[in-house]
């Protein structure tokens, strides 16, 4: 097992951090428990954890971390470009299969919740650490929080679709950010008080660090003309663990002939690239932090991933997107017209540059709730609850 960086931090809870002293110097209960994990999950909590704070100061907020990526490019960039709070506990449960993995953060996070009994734990995205988390709040009966509630892919090989539908079913508070996912909650029974449509917090991270990235030049810094590249993210295991890899990495060569190529690489695409032959053209680099990503996402003539953020960043930013899966859980991407579904099929890569044509697509409207300020309304919606575990 790796153990992620030493900040210094505790690991297990000492008897100060038991409650905090309120306005009339009596020991309240601690109040609110975020956890993240992994790399996307701190884009979507930085904005919830940064508004919980402003509101409501007097509550003890503690944040998690369970360790599931752990590199400092896959985690502490994150949180250092992010501003965000240093974790109060780091599990450092590290990479394993999924029920290794799974069951590690269940192990660990147990016992913090039980010394913290927190009135409410809020739990991200789609990832193990995800379902872990919410799994253990659920039996020590702690009401969970689920930000990016309802996205269905209905494609139930994905690892994270079964974490997405469990999560939903134990969460008590299920924050969605597109229509879709009120109408999936509801063809599963989730009942309508518990949904609540604020909108996508992972765009407040990216309208937050707007001015910050977009000074950045990060295109020009590696000698490369802006709106004329190709960006590429891949990950999902469908992809990048089998046969696929070899003929994405030849198409990508192929486009690589046209306009430069940028791929910055996941571990466990990394991982799996060790014996294949590379196109010496493709540019292939770690994975870049926040901003530098921000900046190259924002000036890139389109975006080749399949990844779930970045088929919403990009439409944000209004940057063509190819898909290269057989499904997304945001269709909202699709109806905006800046993503398009490729399919799992890498040989449809080299058509990429003659379907961006001309150029860059039209400037498009964001969906719905893409505004920058969607922790507000979650928090807003705490503050409101029938029973409030946030002040306001
Ligand atoms: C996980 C999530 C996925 C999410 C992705 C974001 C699950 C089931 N999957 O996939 O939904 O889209 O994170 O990036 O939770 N590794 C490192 N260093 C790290 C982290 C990972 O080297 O800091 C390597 C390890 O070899 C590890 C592999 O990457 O086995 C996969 O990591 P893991 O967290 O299990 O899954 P991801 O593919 O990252
Ligand atoms: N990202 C990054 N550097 C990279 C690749 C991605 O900062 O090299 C950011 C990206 O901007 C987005 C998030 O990581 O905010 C998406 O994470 P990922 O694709 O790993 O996960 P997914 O969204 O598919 O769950």
């Amino acid at each position: 097992m790796r153990i992620p960086l030493n900040r210094g931090l505790r690991t297990v809870p000492d008897s100060s951090t038991r409650g905090y002293l309120n306005a009339c110097g009596t020991l309240s209960p601690v109040r609110i428990v975020s956890v993240i994990g992994a790399r996307p999950n701190f884009v979507k909590m930085a904005p919830v954890i940064a508004e919980l704070r402003r509101r409501d100061p007097e509550a003890r907020h503690v944040l998690v971390h369970t360790g599931q990526h752990y590199d400092r490019l896959m985690s502490a960039v994150f949180i250092d470009e992010l501003g965000m709070p240093e974790p109060d506990y780091l599990l450092g449960v590290g990479s394993g299969s999924h029920a290794v993995q799974t069951a590690r953060v269940l192990e660990r996070i147990e016992p913090v919740l039980q010394a913290e009994k927190p009135g409410l734990v809020i739990v991200p995205g789609d990832v193990n650490s995800t379902l872990a988390a919410a799994l253990v709040a659920a039996k020590l009966e702690i009401p969970i929080a689920h930000v990016e509630a309802g996205l269905r892919s209905f494609d139930r090989s994905m690892p994270e679709e079964v974490n997405r539908v469990l999560v939903d079913e134990l969460s008590e508070f299920l924050f969605i950010h597109s229509e879709e996912a009120a109408d999936n909650l509801r063809r599963e029974g989730v009942g309508g008080e518990r949904v609540h449509f604020v909108g996508n917090t992972m765009i407040d991270t990216l309208v937050t660090l707007s001015p910050r990235f977009r000074s950045l030049c990060a295109a020009e810094q590696l000698g490369l003309v802006p709106g004329s590249y190709l960006l590429v993210t891949l990950h999902r295991p469908a992809l990048v663990d089998g046969p696929a890899l070899a003929e994405v990495m030849e198409r990508l060569g192929e486009v690589a002939e046209q306009m430069p190529v940028l791929f910055p690489v996941h571990p466990r695409t990394m991982a799996n690239l060790g014996e294949l032959s590379l196109h010496p053209r493709i540019r292939l680099s770690e994975p870049v932090g926040y901003l530098e990503f921000l900046s190259l996402e924002a000036d890139a003539a389109a975006v080749l991933t399949d990844s779930g953020g970045i088929q919403e960043e990009t439409t944000y930013l209004g940057v063509p997107c190819f898909t290269l899966r057989d499904n997304t859980e945001r269709p909202v991407t699709v109806r905006a017209g800046t993503n398009t579904l490729l399919g799992l099929a890498p040989q449809r890569i080299a058509g990429i540059p003659a379907a961006l044509g001309e150029g860059r697509s039209a400037p498009v409207e964001p969906p719905r709730g893409w505004d920058g300020q969607a922790a507000e309304r979650l928090v807003d919606v705490l503050v409101g609850a029938a029973r409030p575990v946030v002040a306001g």
